[in-house]
C-alpha cells in the first residue's frame, strides 16, 4: 500500500513539473559510495550493490579514523619562517581524505521533448572530479572548490535509467589544511527549454542609488533566437515594484534598467533583499523563467573615504572561516553554516573572508540574509606551489575558468563586496609573480567590474620592490603590523586591508602560567593557554590590530584568522601527535566560544553589553599563588573583588601597552577558592553591571542546552546542543573531562558530537564522547517524519540530562 502510494505521489510531481518551463532536481539520496580506484566503476552494468548508500552532500573522511601517518609530510613550511624539515603530522587533519573514490547514482527523469536540455551542476567536488553519464566521460574539473556544470543532453537515456558516476582523487602533499573528500556539496540537474537562459546568465548591479530611485542593470544572456525577457521585480514581501520588457538583443544578452522607487538599501544591519524574476519568451510562449535575488547598495572604497557601503565610511570587523564545519567535515549542511553565523552576528562581526578558496553558495546565500559583508577568495596557490601537489599544478591551465565561475556563480550576491585573487601566494616575489597578480584581477574586472579584488601579502617588502602590491585595486596584508605604514607610503591606493589578521592560539578553558606573553609557546599536554597572549613567529595579538583599526583611518577593516577552529593546521603543534586541529579559532572546533570572543564581542557588538571574566576559579593547588584575573568588556573600568576583597580598579589605558588599551588586568590576583565578582563602571563613574563566578564544586550532573529546539523536519535540519557538567548548584565544572554516552530517540539521528579538543582522536560520528574544559556539543539531525526528538545524555556517576526537540 505504502508503494502504490509512493508510486502515485511520484507520477504526481513528474507531472506537476512537466508544466514548469525549467526544472531542478537535486540529486540527494540513493548514491552508492565507495573508497578505491575501481577502474570499471564507469561503466553501466557495473555492479554496485555492495557499495554504501550516501546522500550528498558527503565527506567520506570525517568518519577517520584519525590516523598520524595519512598525509604526513616531513617539510619546512617557509611561509611560517621555517628552515628545517619536520614531520607534520596533523597538517591537513590526519583523516583519510587521500585516495581514490567513487559515487554512484541512478536516476530518472522524465524524458526530454527535442526542444530541451539538460545542466548536470556540481557545486564543489574534492577533487578532480571525472564525471561519467550512461558509461560516457562528461566531463572533468580539477579544482575541487569550484562550482561547474556539463551539458548532458546528449547523453541521457529517453526515460532513464540513468547512471551517473563520478571519479574523485585526492592525492597527498596538495593542501595545507584538511580539504574534505567526494561530492561534499550539492549535485544537481537543470531540465529547460534549449530556448532559455543561460547558467548563471543572469547579472544585477545597482549602478546608482538616490532616495528617490535605484537603477538596477540586468544583463541577461540567453539562448534562442526571437526571444523577449520580461523582468519583474518584486521587494521582500514579494510585491511587485516595477518592470521591464526587452526586445533588442546584444549578442547573446539582453540589458535593461530598471527603476525601483524609495529602494531599501541592503546592509549587514538591514539585509533587505530584492527578487528579479526573469521571463524568457518566444512570441507568447513561455520559454523560459530564474529567479535571482538580489540587494540594492553601493560600495565604494577611496584614500579619503576608505571602504564606504551605501555611503557610509565602515570598517571590516571580519573574520577568515575555512570550509570545513568541524565534526561535519566539508560536507555542507545550511544549518550548521547559520549557526556559525548567528555566533558571528552576536560577537559583532559583520564581515568573512572564505580562505582560501570560492565559499559554499550556501554560505553566500545565508551572508546576504543575515547580513555579513564578503571577501570572496579564489587561491592558495597561483604558479608557484606551497605544497608539493597543490593548485600550482593547474593554475596555467585552469586560473581563467576557475576565476570565471567564481564570479559568474555568485555576483549577484550583495554580500560580496571584494574577490581576491589569492592568499600568501609564492609568486609574491619577482616580476612573473607581479604580471600573474595583474592578469588574475583584469579577469575579476572583465567578469566583474564592480568589486575591487586583493591579495592577502605576506612578503610584503618583496611587493613593494616588485610592483606586486601597487597594482592591486586593494593591499591586502597578513599579519606584518610592523609594516602597515611602510606600506601604506610605499603604495600609491592610499588605503590598506588586514586581510588577514592576529593568529593569535588558545585553548577553549585551558589557562597556563606564568601568565606571559609568548610566540610559539609549547606545554605538553599540546594546548594554547586561554589568557590569549600566545601567537605564531609571523603572527600577532588581536590588540596590535585594535591599534592600526582604530588609530589609522587609512586601514579600512581586518579578517581575523579565524572565526572558528578547523581541522588541520595545529600550529604551534604542528609535529606534534595527536594535534590535529586548529587552535587559531577565536571560537573552537564545536563552535563554542573561547575567551578571546569576548575580547573581540566588547570592541566589535556596539550594542550589547559585554562583561567577561577569565580565568575559571577551580585551581586547587594553586591556593595562595598569582593567578591573573582578566576581564573582556566595553566599559572602560571596573573594580575585582575576590571573596568579597578588593582588588582594586583597573581602567583601559590608551597609552599603556596594546593589552592594558583594550583588556582590564589585575596581574596579582592569589588564588583563593570562592568567589570573584568584578563591577564594571559606566562613563559617569557609578556601577553599570556587574558579573560574578564561583569555584564549582566536583561534577554532578549534566545541562544541555540547544541551540534551537524546533527544526525542520527535512532530513537535513541539525540542532546543536551544548552539553555541560555541572555541580549541585548548577556551576560549570570547568575542567571536567567525563566520557558521556549520547542517544537520540524519535524523528532525529545522532549525527555527531565534537568536544572543541584540538588532541583528542575520538570520531565525530560515535555516539560517545568526552568534555573538554567541561563541554561538548551534541549534533542532532532530523528525519524526514515530523515529531519529537529526544537527547539522553549520561556519564558515570552524573545525573543524566535530557532534551525534548521538535521536528516540523
Ligand atoms: C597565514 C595563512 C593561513 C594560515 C595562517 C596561520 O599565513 O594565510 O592560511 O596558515 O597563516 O597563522
Amino acid at each position: 500500500m505504502q508503494m502504490i502510494l509512493f508510486l502515485l505521489s511520484a507520477m504526481l510531481l513528474i507531472n506537476a513539473s512537466l508544466a514548469q518551463v525549467r526544472v531542478v532536481t537535486e540529486l540527494r539520496e540513493g548514491w552508492k559510495f565507495s573508497k578505491g580506484s575501481n577502474s570499471e566503476a564507469f561503466r553501466v552494468d557495473f555492479n554496485d550493490k555492495g557499495w554504501q548508500t550516501v546522500s550528498v552532500p558527503h565527506d567520506w573522511a570525517i568518519y577517520g579514523p584519525f590516523d598520524k601517518d595519512i598525509d604526513k609530510q616531513v617539510v619546512a613550511i617557509t611561509q611560517n619562517n621555517e628552515k628545517l624539515a619536520t614531520e607534520k603530522t596533523g597538517r591537513t587533519g590526519a583523516l583519510p581524505y587521500i585516495g581514490e573514490g567513487w559515487y554512484r547514482n541512478s536516476f530518472r527523469l522524465p524524458q526530454l521533448n527535442k526542444g530541451q536540455k539538460a545542466i548536470l551542476l556540481f557545486e564543489g567536488a574534492m577533487s578532480e572530479p571525472n564525471v561519467f553519464l550512461n558509461g560516457e566521460k562528461v566531463g572533468e574539473w580539477n579544482y575541487g572548490y569550484n562550482y561547474f556544470y556539463f551539458d548532458i543532453t546528449d547523453k541521457l537515456l529517453p526515460g532513464g535509467p540513468n547512471i551517473l558516476a563520478v571519479h574523485l582523487k585526492n592525492v597527498g602533499q596538495s593542501s595545507r589544511w584538511y580539504p574534505g573528500a567526494g561530492l561534499y556539496r550539492k549535485v544537481s540537474i537543470i531540465v529547460k527549454n534549449k530556448e532559455s537562459i543561460d547558467q548563471w546568465g543572469t547579472y544585477i548591479t545597482t549602478p546608482l542609488i538616490t532616495p528617490e530611485v535605484a537603477k538596477v542593470n540586468v544583463r541577461t544572456k540567453v539562448s534562442g533566437k526571437g526571444l523577449r525577457l520580461v523582468t519583474d521585480i518584486l521587494d521582500a514581501a514579494g510585491n511587485h515594484v516595477a518592470s521591464d520588457t526587452a526586445q533588442t538583443i546584444f549578442g547573446n544578452e539582453f540589458e535593461q534598467n530598471i527603476g525601483v522607487a524609495q529602494p531599501k538599501l541592503w546592509s549587514p544591519e538591514s539585509p533587505y533583499l530584492y527578487k528579479a524574476v526573469s521571463r524568457l519568451y518566444a512570441g507568447t510562449e513561455l520559454k523560459d523563467e530564474v529567479t535571482t535575488r538580489f540587494g540594492i547598495r553601493q560600495i565604494s572604497y577611496s584614500p579619503t573615504t576608505g571602504f564606504s557601503l551605501n555611503g557610509k565610511t565602515r570598517k571590516f570587523k571580519g573574520v577568515c572561516l575555512h570550509h570545513d564545519l568541524g565534526p561535519l567535515g566539508a560536507a555542507v549542511n545550511v544549518a550548521a553554516l547559520r549557526r556559525q553565523m548567528r555566533i558571528l552576528k552576536d560577537m559583532g562581526c559583520d564581515a568573512i573572508r572564505s580562505a582560501h578558496n570560492m565559499p559554499s553558495l550556501e554560505q553566500v546565500e545565508l551572508a546576504d540574509e543575515m547580513g555579513f559583508l564578503f571577501l570572496a577568495e579564489s587561491f592558495d596557490e597561483w604558479a608557484r606551489p606551497k605544497v608539493k601537489n597543490g593548485y600550482a599544478r593547474f593554475f596555467a591551465t585552469d586560473a581563467e575558468k576557475d576565476i570565471v565561475n567564481l564570479v559568474h556563480a555568485t555576483r549577484n550576491h550583495p554580500s560580496i563586496v571584494m574577490w581576491s585573487s589569492g592568499n600568501e601566494v609564492p609568486d609574491q616575489h619577482g616580476s612573473e609573480g607581479a604580471k600573474r597578480a595583474k592578469w588574475l584581477q583584469e579577469i575579476f574586472h572583465r567578469e566583474d567590474p564592480t568589486r575591487p579584488v586583493t591579495v592577502g601579502m605576506d612578503q610584503v617588502k618583496a611587493t613593494m620592490q616588485s610592483g606586486f602590491g601597487a597594482l592591486l585595486d586593494i593591499p591586502g596584508l597578513n599579519y606584518r603590523t610592523h609594516l602597515y605604514e611602510e606600506a601604506y607610503k610605499a603604495f600609491p591606493q592610499g588605503i590598506l586591508l588586514g586581510s588577514e589578521t592576529a593568529s593569535t592560539v588558545s585553548s577553549r578553558g585551558v589557562y597556563k602560567f606564568p601568565v606571559e606573553k609568548a610566540a610559539e609557546k609549547q606545554y605538553p599536554d599540546y594546548q594554547s593557554s586561554s589568557y590569549d597572549l600566545e601567537y605564531c613567529s609571523w603572527s600577532n595579538l588581536p590588540e596590535d590590530d585594535f591599534v592600526l583599526q582604530d588609530d589609522k583611518p587609512w586601514v579600512i577593516g581586518e579578517f581575523v584568522w579565524t572565526g572558528f577552529d578547523y581541522l588541520g593546521e595545529p600550529t604551534p603543534y604542528d609535529d606534534k601527535w595527536p594535534s590535529r586541529s586548529s587552535y587559531f579559532g577565536i571560537n573552537d572546533l564545536a563552535g563554542l566560544p573561547k575567551d578571546r570572543y569576548y575580547l573581540y564581542r566588547s570592541r566589535w557588538n556596539t550594542n550589547e553589553e559585554t562583561l567577561h571574566l577569565l580565568p575559571h576559579w577551580n585551581w586547587p593547588g594553586r591556593e595562595g599563588q598569582t593567578t591573573p584575573v582578566f576581564v573582556y568588556t566595553n566599559y572602560d573600568s571596573a573594580e575585582l573583588f575576590v571573596n568579597g576583597k578588593s582588588m582594586g580598579v583597573q581602567k583601559k589605558k590608551k597609552n599603556g601597552t596594546p593589552q592594558e588599551r583594550y583588556r582590564l588586568m589585575w596581574m596579582d590576583v592569589k588564588y583563593s577558592p570562592g568567589t570573584v565578582k568584578v563591577v564594571a563602571f559606566g562613563k559617569d563613574g557609578k556601577p553599570a553591571a556587574e558579573k560574578t563566578m564561583v569555584t564549582a564544586g566536583s561534577p554532578y550532573q549534566l545541562l544541555l542546552e540547544p541551540d534551537r529546539t524546533t527544526i525542520a523536519a527535512d532530513g537535513n535540519d541539525i540542532s546543536f546542543v551544548t552539553v555541560s557538567v555541572v555541580d549541585k548548584d548548577g556551576n560549570l565544572c570547568p575542567t571536567a573531562a567525563e566520557q558521556l554516552n549520547l542517544s537520540v530517540k524519535g524523528e532525529g539521528t545522532y549525527r555527531a558530537a565534537c568536544n572543541g579538543d584540538a588532541t583528542s582522536l575520538e570520531l565525530f560520528h560515535l555516539p560517545t564522547m568526552k568534555t573538554f574544559s567541561g563541554k561538548l556539543v551534541v549534533l542532532v539531525q532530523a528525519t524526514k517524519g515530523a515529531g519529537p526528538i529526544e537527547l539522553t545524555v549520561t556519564g558515570k556517576g552524573l545525573k543524566p540530562g535530557k532534551v525534548l526537540l521538535q521536528s516540523k
